[in-house]
């Protein structure tokens, strides 16, 4: 049997293969729009990493509002689509690089805002020590995260009583706002929380800054120079 973490790999292979994936491909989430414009007069020109950035319609978006953007995908075929996009759409300097972000090979720059919309809640709870510790590892000590992950609205779930699900051999989780504080309520301060709950919609979008009290938790992002693996410049 295959491994979850296999089940998943072999689930987006085909969700990029066959374009039939059901999220949006181009268009920006009103939400990560309004969070980076409130953002942007913070840290203008600031340095953001997308995780699980697909075929990049986030990293885009924060490239054209001046962030100096790295974007990571395990998926090869979504960071070629996403290379593509960015050239037609002018999104500037963009590196894209493959990555789990379970497995994310130490970096030299520490981000102002990591954003990851979407790839949380197809990680595993077993998963979440690993996939915390790259975002504090990354992150700088006064920085910013933006996540959005499924809520208990998302349809998927509305008659489950369970809170997660596996089709086509991949993981999804629905988070519930307790789910959401317990697990980033001690690093971080929510800044806003909102509910989207609406059609094909039921997801959460979350701004949340760094807790500067708790840097020493985690020691400083590592400064060891581990260049990107096949990085593509845009
Ligand atoms: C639902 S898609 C969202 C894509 C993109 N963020 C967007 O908003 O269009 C989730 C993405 O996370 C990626 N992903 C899932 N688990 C990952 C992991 N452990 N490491 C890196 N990427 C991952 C998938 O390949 C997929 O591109």
């Amino acid at each position: 049997m295959l491994s979850a973490a296999r089940a998943n790999r072999r689930y987006f292979r085909n969700a990029y293969r066959s374009g039939q994936h059901g999220w949006e491909v181009e268009e920006p989430s009103p939400y990560a729009v309004k969070f980076l414009i409130r953002l942007k007069r913070i840290i203008p020109n600031g340095k953001l990493l997308d995780i699980g950035c697909g075929e990049g319609r986030h990293a885009i978006l924060a490239s054209r509002l001046g962030f100096k953007v790295t974007a990571v995908d395990f998926e090869p075929l979504a960071l070629e689509r996403a290379a593509r996009f960015a050239k037609e759409k002018g999104g500037q300097n963009i590196v894209f690089q493959t990555a789990n972000i379970l497995h994310m090979p130490a970096h030299e720059t520490a981000f102002d805002i990591v954003l990851d919309y979407g790839c949380l809640h197809h990680q595993r709870k077993t998963d979440w020590p690993a996939y915390k510790g790259s975002l504090l590892r990354f992150l700088s000590h006064d920085g910013f995260f933006i996540l959005s992950v499924f809520s208990p609205k998302f349809p998927l779930f509305r008659n489950s009583r369970r809170n997660w699900h596996i089709a086509q051999g991949a993981y999804r989780r629905y988070f519930t706002r307790r789910d959401i504080l317990e697990l980033f309520g001690q690093e971080f301060e929510v800044l806003e929380l909102i509910e989207e709950n609406g059609g094909h919609h039921g997801f959460w979008h979350v701004l949340l800054k760094r807790r500067k009290t708790n840097s020493h938790f985690h020691g400083q992002p590592s400064r060891v120079s581990c260049p990107p693996k096949k990085p593509v410049q845009v």
